[in-house]
């Protein structure tokens, strides 16, 4: 049986990177976590201490940069130029960050670029905000993955409770609601649904079910290649 490409995409808490990661595994397809990517990048551009608005300086960083998505038994490791920043890419600050540096149409090209490359092999789940639209154009599989608000803020408290970061949840949703519309309203590659993508609303499904859904998915589109 050929093995095809999975694009998810859909905003933020919607459990993609849960679903994915999982999926994947049953499936014994690799997970490209995008959003890492940018977080990295991100992350590399704060510590240098760069005007996160200056878009030459921050593709001139990313070219001289090298990011890496290695598996682990504790789950995929994310490696800047040789170093494990996976912690370091979650904070706060970088998630604050993050759509700022991602709005810029060079970065994302540098990273597509090579999200593409990564997505070449098939047998592969890449999620994030654009993989349906132009990572993947012509994935065998599209996942637009959503769920409400209130739902994704609840998600994210319960993941910052379990971190030991004190958040609230008020405050979790506003800035889900901001990150999502920076997300879908600008102008290079905004997160929106590609229209051969499949809607699923998580809002009411567990992991599991929604793990089931997807493997089901791709076990019928694997037959049909
Ligand atoms: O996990 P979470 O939903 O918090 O976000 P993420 O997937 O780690 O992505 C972080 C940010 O990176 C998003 O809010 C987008 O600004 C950007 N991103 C993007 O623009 N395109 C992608 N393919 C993936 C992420
Ligand atoms: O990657 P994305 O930002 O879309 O979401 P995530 O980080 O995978 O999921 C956010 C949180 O929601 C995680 O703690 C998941 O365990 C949880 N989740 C859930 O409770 N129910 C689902 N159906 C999907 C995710």
């Amino acid at each position: 049986m050929k093995t095809i490409r999975i694009a998810i995409d859909g905003p933020a808490g919607a459990g993609k990177s849960t679903i994915a990661k999982m999926a994947a595994e049953k499936l014994n397809y690799t997970y490209v976590d995008t959003g890492a990517m940018y977080r990295a990048i991100t992350y590399k551009s704060m510590e240098h201490q760069l005007d996160l608005s200056d878009e030459a300086a921050l593709v001139d960083l990313l070219k001289q940069t090298t990011i890496e998505l290695r598996p682990s038994e504790t789950g995929q490791q994310v490696y800047l130029d040789g170093i494990n920043v996976s912690n370091e890419i979650r904070t706060t600050e970088v998630t604050s960050n993050v759509s700022e540096v991602a709005a810029h149409a060079r970065v994302r090209q540098e990273l597509v670029d090579r999200q593409m490359v990564l997505a070449q092999t098939g047998g592969v789940i890449m999620d994030g905000r654009d993989i349906g639209t132009h990572v993947i154009p012509d994935a065998e599989l599209k996942i637009f993955m959503s769920a409400s608000a209130d739902e994704r803020a609840r998600r994210r408290l319960l993941d910052n409770e379990k971190r030991g970061i004190p958040s609230d949840l008020e405050q979790l949703k506003a800035d889900i609601i901001k990150r999502d519309k920076l997300d879908s309203e600008r102008e290079a590659s905004p997160l929106v649904q590609a229209e051969d993508a499949i809607y699923l609303d998580t809002t009411n499904l567990s992991i599991d079910q929604v793990v089931e859904k997807i493997v089901q998915l791709a076990k019928e589109k694997e037959s049909a290649v």
